[in-house]
């Protein structure tokens, strides 16, 4: 026997179900399928989400009338060979449902083009150009195998699943099974047809059964190579193709957050400010813990799993230099009375909003004064972007305004390189303060925690702030251990503050100010938590 073949003639795929022990009797399958009381009713009742999923629909299907609009949920996705994580649907798809946690694996969101002017009516009553299908996998009778042999989908295995009934009261929406989407997909695809457009990113077998009615159709990739050569078939191939269009609109519609999408961010800040709190109770536990860090993101994330529907993103403990790593999720370090420690967390509550919020709080209770210095230095930064978040300013001038306080403290303090002043490193050619901050100010924030990702340039960064937008402001300096061109005193110390910010007619809210944000603000704030 060669190196190279197995001991078996069983193939890979097939040895994943080598442990089962399932009975495959005739006996056995008949009684497991028998003898169930009639389903309880799952008491399924109109979302409260129903006339806002309307509108954003209706937002949606303005920007790409005549289109069929395909927005998947997504499917299961794997951890580890036949593990699957809990399930979390889309964010597009979450947004223009309001489905949220666990719901609904494999789900399809099609927006149906009808004549314009003749669609599923926004909340207010306009007429959109669309009609909205939900295709979804409906829950498997009790005499279907299914039911107590998928471990994927099975009732048995992994809970009761909504009926197509369920799911029309929950949404408003009318619901198909899934083994329809096929044929609802490709109906009048073609030269001259319908336009199908696909949410990317979402459902690789869904992209590629809408590539598939595309080749079909005789509109495959192929044609887009072609289109390089001509001007017409260009314009017919982008029409069909670019899904682009569809990946940009509902990214941008979710610029501007509605009523309940406040409301939702509100109760997830509130929810995450419960879990800083707890995490100051937590502290001396951290201190005395080998991995003290670990006891913070547990603690944060035990409140975010008890409150919420879990974190919006990893949330980072660091502590001490660690701090200086923007993006420290390995939280395996000790938490040292005299060091800093920086909590960057997010509870994202069961309609999948989230916060994300950091402060940098001092583990034995008081500032240093060098740690106080930076921290001002940080805060007046953050200060100065809120005092620029009114309607009218461009998204862009939250950062120029936070930088501003960081060249001019990082200059005060003899940081700059020789000859260089607060000034000349704001200019373009300078920019040597960004040593200590290499990250951006403000990243928009809702169903995301980097909300709207794939919204145009112009809309994002160069984009107006309006009232309803709503993002974090979150400034920082970071001074590594090793880092030479500081003084020693500043080494290892890594301060962020962020909070989120809605923007109102007049000027914006600070939602997550119930935090404490000023270094008094915060020392007395822990001394009562701590007692
Ligand atoms: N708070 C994590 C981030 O904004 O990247
Ligand atoms: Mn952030």
């Amino acid at each position: 026997m060669s190196e190279n073949t197995t001991s078996s003639d069983q193939s890979i795929e097939e040895r994943g179900s080598n442990r089962s022990q399932r009975p495959a009797s005739r006996a056995f399958k008949n009684f497991v399928m028998s003898q169930w009381a009639p389903r309880a009713d799952l008491g399924v009742s109109a979302s409260r989400a129903v006339p806002f999923t309307a509108t954003r629909r209706a937002a949606l299907s303005t920007r790409l009338p005549g289109a069929r609009l395909v927005i998947p949920a997504g499917p299961l996705r794997t951890r580890s060979n036949d593990t699957d994580y809990r399930f979390r649907p889309h964010s597009a798809f979450a947004h223009l449902t309001g489905l949220g946690t666990d719901q609904e694996p494999d789900a399809v969101l099609v927006l149906e083009p009808v004549e314009e002017g003749t669609g599923d009516p926004a909340a207010d009553g306009t007429p959109s150009n669309h009609h909205a299908v939900l295709y979804v996998r409906p829950l498997a009778p009790r005499d279907n195998e299914e039911f107590f042999a998928d471990a994927r989908y099975g009732e048995f295995w992994v809970g009761a699943r909504p009926t197509l009934a369920d799911v029309e009261t929950l949404t408003g929406i009318e619901a198909r099974h899934v083994d329809e989407l096929k044929d609802a997909l490709a109906k009048d695809v073609g030269d001259g047809g319908v336009v199908l457009l696909v949410m990317t990113g979402a459902d690789e077998e869904i992209e590629t059964l809408v590539d598939a009615i595309r080749a079909e159709a005789g509109l495959d990739l192929a044609e887009r190579a072609e289109a390089e050569a001509s001007a017409e078939a260009a314009e017919r191939a982008s029409d069909v193709l670019d899904d682009a269009a569809l990946v940009e609109a509902a990214s941008e519609i979710r610029l501007l957050k509605d009523e309940l999408e406040i409301e939702h961010l509100r109760e997830a800040v509130a929810r995450t400010i419960e879990g800083f709190e707890a995490v100051v109770r937590a502290l001396p536990r951290a201190v005395a813990h080998r991995r003290g860090e670990r006891v913070i993101e547990t603690t944060f994330d035990a409140n975010a799993r008890l409150e919420g529907n879990a974190v919006g993103y990893e949330t980072i403990a660091a502590a001490g230099d660690h701090a200086t790593t923007l993006h420290w999720i390995r939280n395996d370090g000790e938490v040292r009375e005299g060091d800093l420690v920086l909590l960057d967390g997010g509870v994202e509550v069961d309609s999948l909003y989230t916060a994300d919020v950091t402060r940098t709080l001092p583990v034995g209770g008081e500032y240093s004064d060098v740690q106080r210095r930076i921290y001002r230095a940080v805060l007046d930064a953050a200060d100065a972007a809120f005092a620029v978040a009114r309607p009218g300013a461009r998204f862009r001038d939250l950062h120029d305004a936070a930088m501003e306080v960081i060249a001019a403290r990082l200059e005060e303090w003899g940081l700059l390189p020789d000859g260089v002043t607060a000034a000349e490193a704001l200019g373009q050619d300078g920019q040597q303060h960004r040593r200590w901050m290499v990250h951006g100010t403000s990243h928009h924030l809702g169903l995301d925690v980097h909300d709207c990702a794939q919204a145009r340039r112009e809309m994002y960064l160069d984009g107006e702030l309006t009232p309803g937008m709503v993002f974090t402001i979150e400034p920082g300096l970071y001074f590594k251990a090793d880092d030479l061109a500081v003084p020693e005193e500043y080494r290892g110390i890594g301060v962020r503050i962020e909070d989120d910010v809605l923007i109102t007619a007049d000027g914006n809210e600070n939602l997550s100010a119930a935090l404490p944000r000023e270094p008094e603000a915060v020392e007395a704030w822990m001394a009562g938590l701590r007692g």
